[in-house]
């Protein structure tokens, strides 16, 4: 990872280096937490959706119950709160959102883990930290450059610091990537292509949720895009510096002649190939369906709402630091599931085929051909781990909470990381309302004297 020269930014940066870091921060912050709980890293939750009360709930008390303990839940909607003990088995009090500091305060956690809806995660995130405690932040880190700023800001106000929760760094074929980059075999990276292919089920979902509305996730260009602006900048070890983009609502939303306000309530449901039943998934019934009376939000949105302003087609080209050419794209209407990624080197390309969901057979997770200029080609294929998003939650839980993982890789991800491929993502949406190229050193006020090259 490069680390500018400044003395501010090399320690901030290098503080963000995952468990160890968060662990001691966390002890040095919260003394006598510590000396009273069982060694474990106490966490309290904000956010007890899907993800809140399964990747960090459930399934992370399965997986790492013994380095870390949920202490306390928050969320804005009453009934969903009240059932995070039963749906993550922890008995720990619940919280309502205006209730927060009074959770941080009273649980006196070590973190917080930050999984509401997208836009207020920057809030939850300073306001964390104003109370003295760490924020483990999923994935965008903003959804607007005001936020951004006022996070770097916070960051160094407090002394407290920023995990982001960048799974997408730890599958088996994007760490496999990374090695091939690290290895030199290409040498100098000149131009990069990344292509994501979202289905008519994963790329449909989008449109039936909050993120549909571009108040809430920011666009796809924050809300999923983070994970592939992120990627391409750990891959490339390299800043933004310039992004120009289109977007368009080609699909969904008002692309259609007819729409009602949830499939629940829909009369065409015969007619439409987009019907789903959510009363077919037990779970969703209780985190949703079952508190949707306290909030009015359906899980089961019309994917033809006239409201969603969410870009379901999108390019961007973004131009790095470093010189490095990026041509980025992302389709949510596609027959099959997946990603082509490729870099250009003076030595020759790599190019690499995920297949995530296909109508044909495939023999693992990824293709790999790496094709000299002066040279052969190979090939070979990487195969996914067991467990959620391919293994990779469950190697970012260990990276974050299991003592001793080693990180060779420099998969932790601090502030920089998440505000970085944040704002990628609020470049390009300002780039499409505007027409304009945008500079992503105009976007905000880097407090920490950052290098622009
Ligand atoms: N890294 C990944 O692979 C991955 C996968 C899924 C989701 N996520 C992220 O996790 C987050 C949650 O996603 P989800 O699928 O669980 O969504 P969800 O809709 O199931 O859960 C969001 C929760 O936030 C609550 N909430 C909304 N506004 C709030 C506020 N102001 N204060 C407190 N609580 C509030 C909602 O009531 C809900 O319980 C999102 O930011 C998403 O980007 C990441």
């Amino acid at each position: 990872m490069k680390i500018r020269s400044d003395a501010l930014d090399r320690r901030t940066f290098l503080g963000h280096s995952g468990r160890a870091a968060l662990a001691a921060l966390a002890a040095a912050a919260m003394p006598e937490a510590r000396a009273t709980a069982s060694g474990k890293i106490r966490l309290a939750t904000v956010g007890t959706g899907s993800r809140g009360t399964a990747t960090w709930g459930r399934t992370m008390m399965r997986t790492h119950g013994e380095y870390v303990e949920l202490v306390g839940f928050c969320d804005i909607n009453p009934k969903r709160v009240a059932k995070a003990p039963a749906l993550t088995g922890v008995d720990a009090p619940t919280y309502l959102a205006d209730e927060f500091d009074r959770m941080v305060k009273e649980t006196r956690p070590d973190a917080v883990i930050i999984t509401t809806t997208d836009c207020f995660h920057a809030g939850y995130a300073i306001r964390a930290m104003e109370l003295g405690v760490n924020a483990i932040c999923e994935k965008p880190l903003a959804t607007e450059a005001k936020q951004c700023q006022d996070l770097l800001e916070a960051e160094v106000r407090t002394g407290k610091k920023i995990i982001v929760t960048f799974n997408a760094r730890h599958g088996n074929p994007d760490e496999e990537i990374k090695k091939v980059l690290m290895s030199g075999e290409l040498g100098r990276i000149i131009s990069a292509e990344f292509e994501e292919y979202l289905d008519i089920h994963h790329g449909a979902d989008y449109f039936r949720r909050w993120h549909g509305k571009m108040r809430f996730s920011g666009s796809l260009l924050c809300h999923k895009a983070s994970h592939h602006f992120d990627q391409m900048n750990w891959w490339l070890d390299a800043d933004p510096a310039e992004v120009h983009a289109f977007g368009r609502v080609a699909f969904y939303g008002k692309n259609h002649s007819f729409r009602a306000s949830y499939c629940r309530k829909c009369p065409f449901t015969d007619r439409c190939k987009f019907y789903w039943d959510i009363t077919k998934n037990k779970r969703y019934v209780q985190l949703y369906v079952e508190c949707e009376d306290a909030d009015g939000y359906h899980r089961d949105g019309c994917v033809w709402d006239n409201a969603i302003d969410t870009y379901d087609t999108m390019t961007v080209e973004v131009r790095y630091a470093n010189g490095v050419l990026l041509s980025y794209s992302l389709n949510t209407y596609m027959p099959y599931e997946g990603q082509r990624i490729a870099f250009n080197g003076e030595k020759g390309r790599l190019d690499v085929r995920m297949y995530h969901r296909q109508p044909w057979e495939v023999k693992g997770e990824a293709d790999f051909r790496l094709t000299k200029n002066f040279g052969g080609t190979k090939t070979w294929t990487v195969q996914a781990s067991q467990g959620e998003h391919g293994g990779a939650d469950a190697k970012l839980r260990d990276l974050l909470f299991k003592p001793g993982t080693p990180d060779p890789l420099e998969k932790a991800a601090g502030s920089r990381a998440g505000v970085m491929a944040s704002l990628i993502g609020v470049a390009a949406r300002r780039s499409i309302q505007t027409g304009e190229r945008v500079k992503i050193a105009d976007l905000i006020s880097f407090p920490l004297a950052w290098r622009w090259k």
